[in-house]
């Protein structure tokens, strides 16, 4: 007989997107314009100690005239990201809410949080400690940490024989961050699925689910497999539904937690280790962060919002609260007011020749080269920057690219199939007839075009 339990209620905070189509990575080349900093950090002074700075640095200025404290930047930088209908803030799970300036503060310290959804976006850092199994039955063995679960969709296999199993067989994969200790290749058993809870300092640990099947142990016992027959499809489901909490959410062999590389959303003093503003950045310490980019609603922030957030992060003192935000920023102490020009997020890779060329090689080659030419539009090989500052022809007003203007960009609107184009949103796809980049790759587009769609850097 086969049973599921359910005893922990709240074990259904996370939703597992386990049949999400895996994204494809693109490889971007995010050495050029790194950060070459070595800081020196200040002092963190007490707000009243705060002077203003006075140097000469244009950038530096501005950033202390438009956000002054905290609460300027969060309103005027933060707030803005979240506010436009769809904004990353509302809409998505894997950012923090970031509405209030109480959201603000607590994201301080606050680890970041592992979105459902495409597992290749998931960055080791944000993974979490992964729910533990325990075989009991045939196997039996001690609770192990899980890596990730991948129900393969096919037939009950009537002939359960773990050595003719493998990667591809239909059936509940149970992959492990380390292998389970038994001698045996598998049998009827029972999966118990254990989750341990901190509240209030006290550690609880809960089964909250059960199924019992046949496995079969692979890999050295860092893989099983347990049979799902038809009738118990649905309970599979379920449990899948139940949403496992995955340690190698992103399945590639490192579990970030287990691993100790927690990374929090922002880090008091260290802007650089901060997954928020890595997000921004994408990248962290030289190494890709995975996903899109935020905040994707908007326009890429300028340097001097760059600068006024990474000057609140540095000055942050330990353990500070909301009411921190009210004091000024400590632009004169503030160890990037020095050449605020590194934070320029064209720093990163996004640049003509390293990003938005190979977008276009790659997704509109096929119909707008010089063999092909739809539309009259050539969009590789040479010439190609010098004839996107030119004049749409299907809405001559508007050049295809307008630096630092996204909205008159023309061909920016057609990418994202904004009200007003003519014709279909690009790139077109004649089988289906529609089409879109990834939000990564319009993202980068973006903020190429706010940057100065500038050729060579
Ligand atoms: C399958 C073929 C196809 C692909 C792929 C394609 N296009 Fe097009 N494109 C067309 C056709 C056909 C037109 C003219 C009709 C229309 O706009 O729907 C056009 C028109 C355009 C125009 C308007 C030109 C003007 O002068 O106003 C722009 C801009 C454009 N495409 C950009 C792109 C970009 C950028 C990509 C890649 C991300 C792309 N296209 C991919 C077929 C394609």
């Amino acid at each position: 007989m086969t049973r599921m339990t359910r005893s922990a209620p709240n074990a259904a905070l996370v939703v597992l997107a386990l049949f999400a189509l895996a994204g494809c990575r693109e490889t971007v080349d995010y050495n050029s314009g790194r950060i070459d900093f070595d800081p020196e950090r200040p002092e963190v002074p007490e707000a009243e100690d705060i002077t203003p700075y006075d140097g000469d640095d244009e950038t530096v200025l501005d950033a202390q005239m438009r956000f002054p404290t905290g609460l300027d930047l969060h309103q005027k930088v933060i707030w803005r990201t979240c506010t436009p209908n769809g904004g990353v803030c509302h809409n998505a799970k894997e950012y923090p809410d970031l509405r209030t300036p109480a959201n603000l503060a607590s994201a301080f310290d606050a680890p970041c949080n592992v979105q459902p959804g495409e597992s290749t976006s998931v960055f080791d850092g944000c993974e979490p400690s992964g729910d533990r199994i325990r075989f009991t039955g045939n196997l039996d063995t001690e609770p192990v940490e899980i890596a990730y679960v991948e129900q393969i969709a096919g037939d009950e296999i009537d002939d359960f024989d773990p050595s003719n199993l493998s990667a591809e067989s239909p059936g509940l994969h149970i992959h492990l961050v380390t292998p389970v200790q038994t001698d045996r290749d598998g049998g009827w058993s029972t999966a118990r699925f254990v989750r341990t809870f901190v509240e209030g300092g006290e550690v609880d640990e809960i089964t909250y689910a059960s199924y019992e099947t046949q496995w079969a142990v692979l890999d050295g016992g860092s893989h099983l497999i347990g049979n799902v027959r038809e009738y118990q499809s649905e309970e599979v489901e379920e449990l899948i539904n139940v949403g496992i909490e995955e340690a190698d959410a992103n399945r590639n062999g490192v579990a970030g937690a287990t691993a100790d590389m927690g990374v929090k959303m922002l880090v008091p003093g260290r802007p650089e280790d901060s997954y928020l503003i890595a997000r921004i950045r994408g990248e962290m310490h030289d190494a890709p962060i995975p996903g899109s980019r935020m905040p994707l609603a908007n326009a890429p922030l300028s340097i001097s919002e760059m600068l006024g957030l990474y000057c609140l992060v540095e000055g942050w003192p330990e353990g500070a609260d909301q009411a921190y935000l009210s004091g000024p920023i400590d632009y004169r102490n503030c160890s990037y007011s020095e050449d605020p020009e590194a934070l320029n997020l064209l720093g990163n890779g996004v640049t003509w020749q390293a990003r938005v060329r190979p977008i276009l090689e790659a997704n509109c080659g096929g119909c707008h080269s010089e063999a092909e030419q739809q539309g009259d539009l050539v969009l590789v090989g040479e010439g190609v920057y010098e004839r996107l500052l030119e004049n749409s022809l299907q809405l001559p007003d508007l050049s295809l690219i307008e630096p630092g203007d996204a909205e008159n960009s023309y061909l920016y609107q057609k990418l994202i199939g904004a009200d007003g184009i003519i014709g279909n949103t690009m790139p077109f796809n004649p089988l289906t007839g529609e089409g879109q980049l990834t939000e990564a790759e319009l993202g980068d587009i973006l903020t190429w075009i706010s940057n100065g769609a500038v050729e060579d850097q």
